[in-house]
């Protein structure tokens, strides 16, 4: 259990008015969440300050060697007034499983959760109210170590920030064009395809510009080592309805687990279908569109939650998708998870999490 000092702000920001304007990640509120760790000491100081800019060594790792890492996370006005957090222990499970890969020293789940609940209770009036919005949560943690070494740091501060948001991508729920990046790779096995750090989104810009100028949404991640296999789109999971049956990649080593992909797993699964985690050439999701027999392809993250996908472009060769619209499976799962997240639907999961 934390201590968590509060601090507040003698100089609150005006919220935002327009709350059909608010855009994804534009936006901050008044206050953060700050803890530090020192070798010897531990995670220590928790406090929630004013958001204010950092004050970093220039030679701090962070900047160097990219030692950090991120979470995202949402919390939702329910029509009541209350706000509610969807699965908050997943995210601090897998922050865990980053900083383990990343050697950084580990949070234990309950502080992550408790921080994140502090943070929100302070921040409760910036939860904005309009349908489709939420407060976006970003906890990240940096290396603060002033040494140009290759090594561990032994210093690091986890932080946790909150933006008022709307639909990540502009297309909201609109089905988007994507395009096959066979040049390019996201993840490799051995590498951090898994887990969530910076260095995965520096590396996937360049692929997202040429298919922005090439004019799709985004690009369809196949595997690092033969190119073969359909592994995420963009910065979400992948999902394809073929034949009846969902297709995803597993997640083992190069994919990134989800919290949405999880949920929609457990989803599909109570609604009788069957689920295929494992490998999916980009062949195979061809021949399918060409023998009609690709129904839905779908991406999933915290972000935009659903996002269906009506056209890919492999090479010469286009597959359109559920002629343009969002599916039937594509738009319940929508439904359902906002649902859900939002209270209008009973949380039968036992998935949400009340911020007092
Ligand atoms: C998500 O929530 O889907 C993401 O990972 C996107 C985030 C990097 C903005």
């Amino acid at each position: 259990m934390l201590d968590i000092k509060i601090t507040r702000t003698e100089t609150p920001k005006a919220k935002p008015q327009d709350e059909s304007k608010l855009g994804f990640g534009r936006i901050f509120t008044d206050h953060m969440f700050v803890m530090d760790y020192d070798e010897g000491q531990g995670w220590h100081d928790a406090r929630i300050v004013p958001y204010a800019p950092l004050v970093l060594a220039p030679a701090a790792s962070v900047f160097h060697y990219a030692q950090e890492c991120f979470e995202g996370l949402k919390a939702y006005r329910r029509a009541d007034g209350r706000v509610q957090l969807f699965r908050p222990d997943c995210n601090a499970q897998r922050l865990r499983d980053t900083h383990e890969r990343l050697c950084i020293p580990a949070i234990p789940v309950e502080d992550f959760v408790q921080a994140v609940k502090a943070l929100v209770s302070v921040e409760k009036d910036w939860v904005p109210h309009l349908d489709g919005t939420s407060l976006y949560i970003r906890p990240f943690t940096i290396a603060t170590m002033e040494q140009l070494g290759v090594h561990a740091s032994s210093s690091y501060q986890f932080l946790i920030i909150c933006s008022p948001s709307g639909a990540y991508y502009a297309e909201g729920i609109n089905p988007v064009k994507i395009y096959v990046e066979s040049e390019y790779v996201r993840a490799c096995p051995g590498g951090t395809g898994a887990i969530k750090c910076g260095g995965n989104y520096a590396a996937s810009i360049k692929a997202g510009e040429k298919a922005e100028q090439l004019g799709y949404s985004q690009v369809l991640w196949l595997d690092g080592a033969e190119r073969r296999y359909v592994e995420e789109v963009g910065s979400m999971n992948i999902f394809f309805k073929i034949g009846g049956e969902i297709y995803t990649a597993a997640t083992v080593g190069t994919v990134l687990p989800g919290v949405t992909r999880r949920s929609c797993i457990e989803l599909l699964r109570d609604w009788g279908y069957t689920v295929h985690e494992g490998r999916l050439a980009i062949a195979d999701v061809m021949k399918a569109a060409r023998e009609g027999t690709l129904e839905e392809v779908f991406g999933t993250g915290t972000a935009a939650v659903v996002s269906p996908v009506k056209q890919l472009d492999y090479g010469s060769e286009s597959a359109q998708i559920g002629g343009g619209k969002i599916g039937p499976v594509t738009q319940k799962l929508y439904d359902t998870l906002t649902g859900i997240q939002w209270g209008r639907l009973p949380d039968e999961k036992g998935w949400i999490q009340p911020v007092d």
